[in-house]
């Protein structure tokens, strides 16, 4: 049988040119990667921010494979099984008392679909019919299905897909380097980009918006971190307006921030939380949406022999999946990644910015355990010069992950200082060799 790379369609891929140049990954264990011309590489970011447990850990194999002789598949619809109820309520410890209602999706993308449907038919089942707007932010990312690329703000992601949803708009995105360039954590400059929310309100009415859905740190659009008083100001204006917050944490949870989740670091408390990528560490594809409990308890009524909301998969809460995320909280919580010690980020924080006066390097940004940096682009072809750092760096034993002319970082939780000298000593050539 042949075996060629040319019957494979690659996701958010530059096809032609991988395929003359592969870049193929052949095994992992915790930090590193294993190519398939033998070289060891650095994960520098989590896989896809995913991988925040490190790669290949053994409780979470132990149990996945031991779910695997047990019960590998019951229906989620009309049927339950013990997992995926011990799961919701282990996962919704982690989120305020009033926030217990887990919905299991199985991805990010799904997520966000999942909380955008809910968002418009709890406002329907309290008597707000008119509410259908949704609203996104300019350069936010919610995936990739057609209500996330339509509250998504990131051209390339809705230009060639039609009309998408009606009824969405979006506000203004917080990236602000003439004030905030190279701050280090939250920047200082920009809470009052919050108000534009009040633009959008006054346009529509608020009686017509539903939702209004952001990154609490957007990150595949390239790290933007909120302003402070940012997030504050935003939770305001909801509540004055009856509008319900999501907060998309597929990247920001599981510790990515150096806590739980972002809830935790900026204190401020959405109506509903969209999740993926760390809840299984991506060995299992699971994604859960939080919400709080007046959002459930909404649904809850009519007859009791009818069907609440009529949305779900065939393998919301798959046993497999459910096996997954408990063994993977398991590894968060007894190797103690969403507390790590406050050194880390610092370290962390340090060696980034390191790189402030190497050519081209026009901003670096971070929180917790996320970082980037951004690069002036060619002139003329943009995305052109990270892309060959992505390109170098990978051939200097080093994953980053670019997006526009922006690096993106975020390492596996459980690394140690010594991995992040080597992460920056590679990154430090690579940027060096920029042309
Ligand atoms: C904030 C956010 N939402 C949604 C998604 C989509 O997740 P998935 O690729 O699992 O569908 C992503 C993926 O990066 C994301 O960063």
């Amino acid at each position: 049988m042949k075996s060629t790379l040319e019957n494979l369609w690659m996701p958010f891929t530059a096809n032609r040119q991988f395929k003359q140049t592969p870049r193929m990954l052949v095994s992992a264990n915790g930090l590193y990667y294993t190519s398939e011309d033998g070289r060891t590489i650095l994960d520098g970011t989590s896989g896809l921010w995913c991988s925040n447990a490190g790669h290949c850990h053994p409780h979470i194999q132990e149990v996945v494979s031991k779910q695997l002789s047990v019960l590998d598949y019951a229906p989620s619809f009309q049927m339950g099984h013990p997992a995926a109820f011990a799961l919701a309520s282990r996962l919704s410890n982690y989120f305020p008392t009033d926030m217990n209602k887990v919905f299991f999706t199985n991805s990010g993308s799904e997520s966000v679909e999942t909380a955008l449907k809910i968002a418009v038919s709890y406002q329907k089942a309290i008597g707000q019919e008119k509410r259908v707007h949704l609203i996104g932010r300019e350069r936010g990312y919610h995936g990739v299905n057609f209500g996330g690329i339509s509250v998504g703000g990131i051209p390339p992601n809705r230009d060639s897909f039609g009309d998408l949803l009606p009824s969405v708009d979006h506000i203004k995105h917080t990236h602000d380097i003439s004030r905030n360039a190279f701050s280090r954590g939250m920047p200082e400059y920009g809470a009052e980009y919050a108000e534009d929310l009040l633009r959008v309100i006054n346009l529509y009415g608020a009686e017509t918006i539903a939702a209004l859905i952001i990154e609490p740190v957007a990150g595949s659009t390239g790290v933007l971190i909120p302003p402070k008083g940012y997030l504050e100001r935003i939770r305001e204006i909801c509540d004055e307006n009856g509008i319900l917050l999501i907060f998309d944490e597929v990247i920001t949870g599981f510790g990515r921030l150096g806590v739980p989740f972002a809830v935790d670091y900026f204190g401020v408390i959405p109506d509903i939380v969209t999740t993926a990528k760390g809840l299984t560490n991506a060995t299992v594809p699971m994604g859960a949406v939080i919400c709080k409990d007046f959002i459930y308890d909404a649904f809850m009524s009519g007859a009791e022999h009818l069907i609440e909301f009529f949305h779900g998969y065939t393998y919301s809460g798959n046993p497999v999946a459910c096996a997954a995320a408990m063994a993977c909280l398991d590894v968060y919580e007894s190797e103690q990644l969403f507390s790590k010690d406050p050194s880390f980020t610092h370290y962390w924080q340090e060696m980034l910015h390191s790189f402030k006066g190497l050519p081209y390097v026009i901003d670096i940004r971070n929180l917790g355990f996320i970082g980037a940096i951004e690069l002036e682009p060619i002139e003329g072809m943009p995305t052109k010069r990270a892309f060959s750092a992505f390109i170098d760096a990978f051939e200097s034993g080093l994953l980053i992950r670019t997006t526009g002319d922006i690096i993106a970082l975020s390492p596996p939780l459980p690394f140690e200082k010594e991995n992040i000298d080597e992460l920056g000593t590679i990154l430090r050539e690579v940027l060096l060799r920029l042309k």
